[in-house]
């Protein structure tokens, strides 16, 4: 069987040739002497249009959209303008009828309501388009950390910790709700549970990765991470794919350093080797796209301190939902009105807070922010969030009892520190937000195969 991306890619080595293909019928015209039918079969965004006339015609004619068909036949140059070749048949096959409740005939659908045929929307163009790039951005991503040799680190999905002590975690239990054991002060036996303590789905395996870059020198994991937070927004989802590496001997200069070049290696591949897929993001859904990430591949990213960017904020001749002021976390507003209106593109904010910010990260001399850094693009908002980690001992101890924390069941984290003790740096790449970035998708559940967001986990 032949698959039809390399006809239109390298039609000419073709012409004259007889192939078998197979594939879904997206549209058939039957113009009486001839009868004209779109295959398509999922190797590009592309179809191939199928002539023929007399019985073979006949046969494709009773053909409908969503038809599973196989057909034999001779490349030739196609006649229309449309397209290089077409697929002149001499055999035609029926394999499978599609009804003609078939809810994708060939008309526009609204995202909306193709959200609501989550099986069967990769078959369209905008969802098969966005998932071809993410499974491009994700090779992209284990391509630029191979390079620059990192090891992959598979990190836990269930865990017993909260890496971003934000408390929210999906729980993981096998105990009967409706029963369960209970402690003489009344609360839930958790000794009794699965794991014989309380455990959770991961929000993020940087911890972890931390183990491992003191062990390997430069690591990354990259997986699923759950984050239960109850924000219904178009960029939060409550499963969601992040790659964080983890470099030891690094500082945050050359934290934000790598995650600008792997950003600008991310746009380079999916430009090269999504052409077809961001020519049709670039038409139909964000204009000009290309040429947008073509600039900021070859430009440098800017700098902000989170200070400056208060200041610059505080100056903003806009209305902010969220006042401004020092001390707040900023919200998408201020973070789409700085990369949008005031540098036009990717910044860096960096040295936020402590108050806002995870306990891990490395306190600065002024002992009211910490060593973070946040990448905010146009028409995302914060698309990285990483750190240089506090690697000092006595710091990470004090910040921990601060912060609430059991320090006992971080123990091993301190231990990090204890045992020959590394600067070290991170920093978590949101998946579906590089994607939304990249394609202009601007919902989160559009670049999902099959999103997870408060009350909807179907499928
Ligand atoms: O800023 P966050 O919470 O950072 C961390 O989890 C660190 N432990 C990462 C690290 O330093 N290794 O999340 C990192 C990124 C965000 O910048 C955002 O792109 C994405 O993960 N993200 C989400 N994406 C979709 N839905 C959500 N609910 C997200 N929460 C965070
Ligand atoms: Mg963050």
């Amino acid at each position: 069987m032949q698959k039809i991306m390399p006809l239109l890619k390298d039609s000419d080595s073709f012409l004259g040739k007889t192939v078998t293909l197979m594939g879904r019928v997206r549209s058939v015209r039957d113009m009486k002497s001839v009868v004209f039918l779109n295959l398509w079969d999922g190797s590009c965004l592309g179809d191939i249009q199928v002539v023929a006339s007399d019985a073979i015609g006949a046969e494709m004619g009773r053909c409908s959209t969503g038809d599973i068909v196989e057909v034999e036949g001779t490349v030739v140059k196609s006649a229309g303008g449309k397209q290089a070749v077409e697929l002149s048949a001499s055999r035609f096959v029926l394999l499978s009828k599609c009804p003609s409740d078939y809810p994708l005939q060939k008309k526009r659908h609204s995202l909306e309501y193709l959200r609501t045929i989550g099986h069967l929307r990769p078959r369209t163009n905008t969802y098969y388009a966005a998932f071809k790039v993410r499974s491009l951005l994700s090779h992209a991503i284990h391509e630029f950390f191979r390079n620059e040799g990192f090891v992959y680190v598979h990190t836990p999905l269930i865990t017993g910790s909260d890496c971003e002590g934000a408390g929210e975690m999906f729980q993981v239990t096998t105990l009967d709700l409706a029963n369960p054991p209970l402690l003489p002060d009344g609360t839930v036996d958790y000794s009794k549970d699965f794991f014989g303590k309380q455990a959770h789905l991961t929000v993020s395996g940087q911890l972890n990765g931390e183990a491992f870059a003191l062990a390997y020198g430069d690591c990354y994991t990259f997986g699923p991470t759950f984050r239960a937070e109850n924000s219904n927004t178009a960029r939060h989802a409550s499963e969601f794919w992040m790659v964080e590496p983890e470099m030891a001997f690094c500082d945050l200069n050359g934290n934000m350093d790598n995650a600008q070049r792997m950003i600008k290696y991310c746009i380079d591949y999916v430009l090269k080797h999504g052409a077809d897929e961001m020519e049709f993001f670039d038409k139909f859904i964000a204009k000009g796209v290309i040429d947008r990430l073509q600039s900021v591949r070859d430009a440098d990213f800017a700098h902000v301190t989170y200070t400056e960017a208060i200041e610059l904020l505080e100056k903003a001749d806009a209305n902010f939902v969220y006042p401004v002021k020092w001390g707040i976390d900023l919200q998408s507003e201020h973070e789409r009105y700085l990369c949008e209106k005031v540098t036009g593109r990717p910044v860096f904010v960096t040295d936020y807070p402590k108050d806002i910010k995870a306990f891990y990260m490395r306190m600065n001399d002024d002992e009211k922010t910490v060593a973070a850094m946040d990448l905010l693009v146009p028409g995302v908002g914060e698309m990285i969030g990483g750190s240089q980690r506090e690697e000092r001992y006595d710091v990470l101890l004090r910040r921990m009892q601060e912060m609430g924390m059991d320090t006992e069941a971080y123990g091993w984290y301190l231990d990090l520190r204890k045992y020959g003790t590394v600067v070290h740096s991170g920093y978590g790449l949101g998946l579906e937000r590089a994607i939304m970035y990249m394609t202009g998708i601007s919902n989160i559940r559009d670049v999902l195969p099959y999103p997870r967001t408060p009350k909807n986990a179907d499928y």
